[in-house]
């Protein structure tokens, strides 16, 4: 088999067999083909498109390509994944809520870039947390306590990072089988039974309408089911960041809030249809007796002593979490002002995404370092009225001197309207 015959079938629009995907996986895993090849064909596929099952067996491949956890022996097993978002903390609040409820969360995580934060970003911004945890520290400490949070190691599909990379740097990322194909690798391979998936869509997420959402979460879930997986996508808005918070320590303290039984009413949906649907898949309850379990682990705190569980366990300071005033906090904090008297109509989310990263809270490269308390809360949010002068944001950073620069940017991601605007579905779907 050559590489070559493989992109000139692709590039002529034919599809590719099994055999053919699994060679390029596999020699492209060991270094046997050249960047330029693989990127030649990665183009083909962007432009040409592949059969769900040409798809389904490039996900395969690329799960197989390393280490594959089997969770088999711990039980119930679940796991999430955001596609990615401004504010987006439903992981510290969703898998506690979840493993509270008996459901074993055994979590592989990210790191922000770009705009969007990630998840271990903000577990390390408590003190001592350690996101680096051994495959036997990892499957024991979900033994005991029902849960564990860390970081993906490079050792979870492969074939992925080294696709991913190519893409990045060959205007390939856009394609939905190679977004569907690199997410459910790396979910299958960290092996947990229920899967759900967070697909965001507006103008801070991968995908900008409804439309194209939609069409990511059913391959998705196709893949995942072909895999013998439970699967769930709830489709989710990302016009407008999640919740108030933005920024690593200010997400902790707004996800400890929501797990105390306060918090945004954003945030706190999306957590709540979230955990309904692993509790659901994974218990075999109908959805809305999943939800009002779901809703009494945050009630009567269970969720919240979880939460407390898993940090304690991966070397936190868990008096940060029992006094969040205690965690990182930024040296200056800049009050935005509103320009103009009227309903905020946008807030775009990417634009907000990358004022807090001036402001430290996030990297543009995988080298860039973070301070972990810099960030933005926001006071008014979309649909919100405002009188011109009213403080409508806070920033938070320790370097003043990236201030005015973090306001222009923010300011220009708002836009104002005598009318109260209409607001887009906060949940457009679940897909199953
Ligand atoms: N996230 C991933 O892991 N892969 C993609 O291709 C896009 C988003």
């Amino acid at each position: 088999m050559r590489i070559y015959d493989i992109i000139a079938k692709k590039r002529d629009g034919y599809e590719l067999t099994d055999e053919e995907i699994a060679f390029f996986v596999r020699e492209l895993t060991k270094e046997n083909i050249k960047d330029y090849q693989a990127t030649a064909l990665l183009m083909a596929i962007y432009i040409r498109g592949m059969s769900d099952r040409e798809m389904i067996t490039l996900t395969k491949e690329m799960a197989a390509s390393g280490d594959t956890l089997s969770l088999s022996e711990l039980g119930i097993t679940a796991d999430k994944h955001s596609t990615g978002g401004v504010g987006d903390k439903t992981t510290l609040i969703v898998a506690p809520i979840v493993a509270s409820l008996g459901i074993n969360v055994a979590k592989m995580s990210g790191r922000g870039l770009g705009h969007t934060g990630g998840t271990v970003d903000k577990l390390e911004s408590i003190e001592g947390f350690r996101v680096s945890l051994s495959a036997d520290e990892f499957i024991s400490q979900v033994k005991s306590i029902g849960i564990a949070v860390v970081g993906q190691t490079g050792q979870l599909a492969p074939a992925d990072k080294i696709i991913y990379s190519l893409r990045d740097a060959t205007a390939t990322v856009g394609s939905v089988p190679l977004i569907a194909s690199s997410i459910m690798s790396k979910k299958l391979a960290a092996g947990s039974e229920t899967i759900v998936l967070d697909v965001k869509y507006g103008s801070g997420a991968f995908m900008k309408t409804t439309a194209d959402a939609e069409t990511l979460s059913r391959k998705m879930v196709d893949i995942g089911k072909a895999a013998g997986r439970k699967m769930a996508a709830v489709i989710s808005d990302m016009g407008t960041p999640l919740g108030k918070c933005i920024g690593n320590s200010l997400e902790v303290k707004e996800a400890i809030e929501v797990l105390k039984g306060n918090g945004s009413e954003d945030l706190k949906e999306v957590c709540l249809t979230l955990a309904a649907n692993i509790v659901s898949l994974s218990l075999g309850t109908d959805t809305a007796a999943a939800r009002e379990m779901a809703e009494k682990a945050l009630a009567n705190g269970s969720a919240y002593e979880k939460f407390k569980e898993l940090i304690l366990s991966q070397g936190g300071n868990v008096s940060q979490i029992e006094s969040p005033d205690k965690l990182p906090k930024a040296s200056t904090v800049y009050k935005v002002l509103a320009p103009e008297s009227g309903y905020i109509a946008e807030m775009q989310a990417e634009i907000i995404g990358s004022a807090s990263v001036i402001l430290g809270a996030g990297r543009l490269t995988k080298e860039d370092s973070i301070d972990y308390a810099a960030g933005i809360i926001l006071h008014k949010k979309t649909g919100d009225k405002v009188t011109a002068g009213e403080a409508i944001a806070e920033l938070h950073t320790n370097d003043d001197s990236k201030i005015k620069d973090a306001e222009r940017l923010f300011l220009s991601a708002l836009s104002f309207s005598n009318k109260k605007p209409e607001k887009p579905p906060l949940i457009y779907k679940v897909i199953k």
